[in-house]
């Protein structure tokens, strides 16, 4: 007997120009060829991927898109934030070049942040702009970093300093595949899923906070749910400001203080939701003390993250040297600004803030 799947849930990101649709369910990876809009005069498709994505998932992902009548051919890059380096994209342009992938053909991103990121840098570039499929395997992959067009790769001078923005034709969001995420990637998603919440739909707090120890076990409903909800504020976003000059930077709630953490820390030490979590804590603490911020939210904040496993507290950073990395992220707009929120919601971009404000935040994060 077959268990029917219920049918996939598709979000359209309105993009002008470039509009696509990003479909959510479990299975979806093994249905590419129906789901992608293939280009019309597609003949082959790359599937970039990293072993252990590949050796899970890769095999669905080619088969799909081998349905619809396209020659398939892999590349698998290596796994981990290095992957974003100039050398392995020089070795995936080598790569594309042997195949040959042509103008008309379709890159496909299968794996988390990295890979799309990855990937997606590599189709905006190859003939100068090919298209890709993004294929997000991670929970912080299916809820922001697949969506929205932001490709690139790192240098040692900077993270993203290399980009380009790139639409996808298409984002197919697996829930299967967050299956076999390690806890603690699954974990740092959810610290993503939560911003949303504060951003622009209470419900996400609602859903994790009715629910924690389900969300951390990765309840497939409930990670549907959010993941649904969470690209539902993403598309809009994206739709209506798809180059940052102004409300898609909302997105960026606890990323001001979660950039500083994670570049300061060196990386190594917290994952991406990690450092957005204590970023979160702090937007609020912050927005209390300069009285933008309904009272409470940061103990709600708190509330929430702790049971999700996120990080509310232990942060061993100087706070001078998080004020240097905020100010020198910033130099360029003119004082350190942050997105606050007014209450679950309700996000809005602050006027420049004080260092010594901040810095007594920073030091309530210890
Ligand atoms: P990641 O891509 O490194 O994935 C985390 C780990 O999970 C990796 O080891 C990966 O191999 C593994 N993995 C992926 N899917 C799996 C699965 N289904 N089962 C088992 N293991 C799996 O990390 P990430 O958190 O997904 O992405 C981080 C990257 O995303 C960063 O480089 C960041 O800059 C980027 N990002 C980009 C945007 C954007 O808008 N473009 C937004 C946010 C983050
Ligand atoms: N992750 C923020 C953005 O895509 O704009």
């Amino acid at each position: 007997m077959t268990t029917m799947q219920p049918a996939p849930i598709r979000i359209p990101v309105a993009v002008p120009g470039a509009p696509y649709d990003v479909v959510v369910g479990a299975g979806v990876a093994g249905r590419l060829g129906e789901v992608v809009p293939v280009p019309p005069h597609a003949r082959r498709a790359v599937v970039v991927t990293n072993p252990g994505v590949g050796a899970r998932w890769g095999r669905a992902a080619r088969e799909g898109l081998a349905g619809a009548g396209l020659e398939v051919g892999a590349v698998e890059v290596p796994d981990g934030e290095t992957a974003k380096s100039p050398a392995v994209l020089g070795e995936l342009w080598s790569r594309l070049a042997a195949l040959p992938l042509g103008r008309d053909d379709l890159v496909v991103g299968l794996g988390g942040g990295v890979v799309t990121d990855l990937a997606g840098f590599a189709a905006a570039t190859w003939h100068r702009g090919v298209a890709v499929a993004q294929v997000p395997t991670t929970l912080l992959g299916q809820v922001d970093a697949a969506v929205g067009g932001k490709t690139g790769i790192n240098l040692p001078e900077g993270k993203n300093l290399v980009g380009a923005f790139h639409q996808p034709v298409a984002v197919v969001a697996d829930t299967a595949t967050l299956a076999t995420l390690p806890p603690r990637e699954l974990r740092s998603g959810l610290g993503e899923v939560a911003k949303y919440g504060f951003l622009a739909d209470p419900g996400v707090l609602d859903l994790l906070e009715g629910d924690p120890a389900a969300a951390v076990a990765g309840d497939p409903d409930l990670l549907t749910d959010v993941v649904v909800r969470g690209v539902r504020v993403k598309a809009a976003l994206v739709a209506a400001d798809e180059r940052e000059g102004g409300d898609r930077a909302l997105l960026n709630y606890g990323h001001t203080f979660g950039h500083a953490i994670e570049a300061v820390t060196g990386y190594g030490t917290y994952r991406h939701g990690e450092a957005v979590a204590l970023g979160m804590i702090a937007a609020a603490r912050l927005g209390e003390a300069l009285g933008v911020t309904e009272a409470g939210l940061a103990d709600r904040t708190v509330a929430l993250l702790a049971p999700l496993g996120l990080p509310t507290g232990g942060l061993t950073a100087d706070p001078a040297a998080l004020w240097a990395a905020m100010a020198r992220d910033k130099k360029a707009r003119g004082g350190v600004r942050f997105v606050l929120c007014r209450r679950p919601g309700a996000a809005f971009l602050s006027d420049p803030v004080d260092r010594a404000a901040v810095e007594a935040v920073l030091a309530t994060l210890r």
